[in-house]
């Protein structure tokens, strides 16, 4: 999905221009609050960072002016002029990241408006989807359109332009919905030195639990601190801002310094070929995109949405009696060899993530979970039935569980979740159905903490 683009990694670089941008935006923001964009405002109430939805702490305040702007572009349905398309999914990432924590509300709503956006049986909002090659390689459709399928196009926007968006290919026999998770804390996961996890990797571990970090040549393109994947359900992402720059890219079709090449035709990035070009799109597509966007031309804005990201600070669990005991359960159901309680963060340019505990119970490995979980979709080193463990902290605020959200929140859902884990994660699941009913309840209020 992600393509080899050096560049530097700019972080706070052009907060003028952010700043802006930022004014430039007001007025359409206020506008917005009128129209059922439920973003609550940063100004003056992010800086204390008690409730789901506010950032961090110990942000100055130049860095907050640029969190503030990311949070203004991550709910701003962009428009042709910016740049949208001329394939896309949608015209905010508000559109399917849109669990409470994103909107700043307490407490998830679920099925918000982009859950209705459904492209699967279950509660998704992108469609992944491919196929192996003759060769035995994986192909995730690169002469087709790219393995994120495209559910909308210009066509939507432009009188005339006839632009079909992109289906299922009948000889793709892969196809993976998944859901958009929500987005909180990811600015500590990304904190997280790659020798951490990679210590994790070698580590001995019981019940038959493997567990790969996710690496390789095809990761990372964007920045040179982390080589290790950890974002996306199949840890595709070294970081946040990659995941940022790809997002922007597929989903709204939006180029970037990062991800400079339109998707035009069913046409796509193919090594070695000539890049795809606006001029292939038919007439009248093409000339409504013909304004280049100079602020998104020099990346700002990415980095403002990985600013905002990266601030979100994570859900505080609940604590109780019964949620204590949980966690020794879980601990001694093996149900922690992946989830991980915790990571430390490394030292880092920002106060606010630097040498901090990290809560996540997540290893941040990919694990086999056997063959009924393999959608055959390959993410470097990850394979069909490869999945990251998914972070669990936060838990009470997802709407939906697992990569295709399958499961809806609360105490059956989670029972199904367990009851779906196969393969390396078998031991521990067979330990958790052998649990007596206290034992179980107890593991149940710990997960419901989270
Ligand atoms: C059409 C729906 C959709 C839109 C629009 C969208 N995303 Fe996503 N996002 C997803 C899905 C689905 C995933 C999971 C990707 C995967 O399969 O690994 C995801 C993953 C992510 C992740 C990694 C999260 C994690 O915990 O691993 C980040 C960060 C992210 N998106 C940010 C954004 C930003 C910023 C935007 C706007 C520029 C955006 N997304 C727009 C659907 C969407
Ligand atoms: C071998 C590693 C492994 C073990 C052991 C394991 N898990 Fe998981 N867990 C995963 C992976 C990988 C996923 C992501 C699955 C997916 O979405 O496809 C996951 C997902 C989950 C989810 C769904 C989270 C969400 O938001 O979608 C829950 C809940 C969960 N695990 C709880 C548990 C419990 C409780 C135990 C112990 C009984 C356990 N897990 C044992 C690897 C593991």
């Amino acid at each position: 999905m992600s393509r080899h683009v050096p560049g530097p990694r700019a972080r706070w670089a052009g907060a003028g221009a952010a700043l802006l941008l930022l004014l430039a935006g007001l007025a359409i923001l206020l506008a917005g609050y009128g129209t059922g964009m439920r973003l609550t405002p940063c100004w003056g109430g992010c800086r204390s960072g008690g409730e789901l939805g506010t950032v961090l702490t110990a942000l100055t305040p130049e860095q907050l002016s640029i969190v503030e702007s990311g949070r203004w572009w991550f709910g701003h349905a962009h428009t042709l002029r910016e740049g949208l398309g001329p394939f896309f999914n949608a015209q905010s990432c508000l559109e399917c990241h849109d669990t409470a924590l994103e909107q700043g509300a307490p407490r998830s709503v679920p099925g918000g408006a982009g859950r209705d956006n459904q492209v699967g049986p279950f509660h998704t909002q992108a469609l992944h989807a491919g196929r192996t090659d003759p060769d035995g390689t994986f192909d995730g459709l690169i002469r087709e359109g790219g393995e994120v399928r495209h559910q909308r196009t210009i066509q939507d926007l432009v009188p005339g332009c006839v632009l079909p968006p992109q289906t299922v290919p009948p000889d793709a026999p892969f196809v993976s919905p998944r859901q958009a998770p929500p987005l909180f804390g990811l600015g500590l996961i990304d904190a997280i030195p790659d020798e951490a996890i990679l210590a994790q990797e070698r580590a001995a571990k019981p019940d038959g639990v493997r567990g790969r970090a996710n690496l390789g040549p095809a990761m990372d393109p964007f920045v040179n601190d982390h080589v290790v994947g950890r974002f996306g359900w199949k840890a595709e992402y070294t970081s946040v801002l990659q995941a940022v720059a790809d997002q922007y890219f597929v989903h709204l079709g939006m180029t970037s310094p990062y991800e400079p090449m339109e998707i035009t035709t069913p046409r796509y990035w193919v090594p070695n070929a000539p890049a795809p070009q606006i001029s292939e799109l038919p007439e009248p597509c093409r000339q409504a995109l013909a304004w280049p966007y100079e602020a998104n031309a020099k990346g700002e804005v990415v980095l403002a949405l990985a600013e905002f990201v990266r601030a979100l600070r994570p859900a505080d669990p609940t604590p109780s009696p019964a949620a204590e005991r949980g966690r020794q359960v879980f601990a001694e159901t093996g149900c922690a060899v992946c989830h991980l309680p915790s990571y430390t963060t490394g030292p880092d340019p920002d106060a606010a993530l630097a040498n901090q505990p990290v809560p996540l119970y997540s290893d941040l490995l990919i694990h086999d979970l056997g063959p009924a979980n393999a959608d055959g979709i390959v993410a470097g080193l990850a394979h069909g039935s490869d999945w990251r463990t998914t972070p669990l902290w936060g838990l009470s605020h997802r709407p939906y569980l697992w990569h295709d959200g399958r499961f809806s929140a609360g105490r059956d859902g989670i029972l199904g979740a367990i009851r779906a884990h196969g393969d390396e994660a078998a031991v521990a699941v067979e330990r958790f159905a052998a649990l007596d009913a206290a034992d179980r309840d107890d593991l149940l209020a710990f997960l419901l903490a989270l």
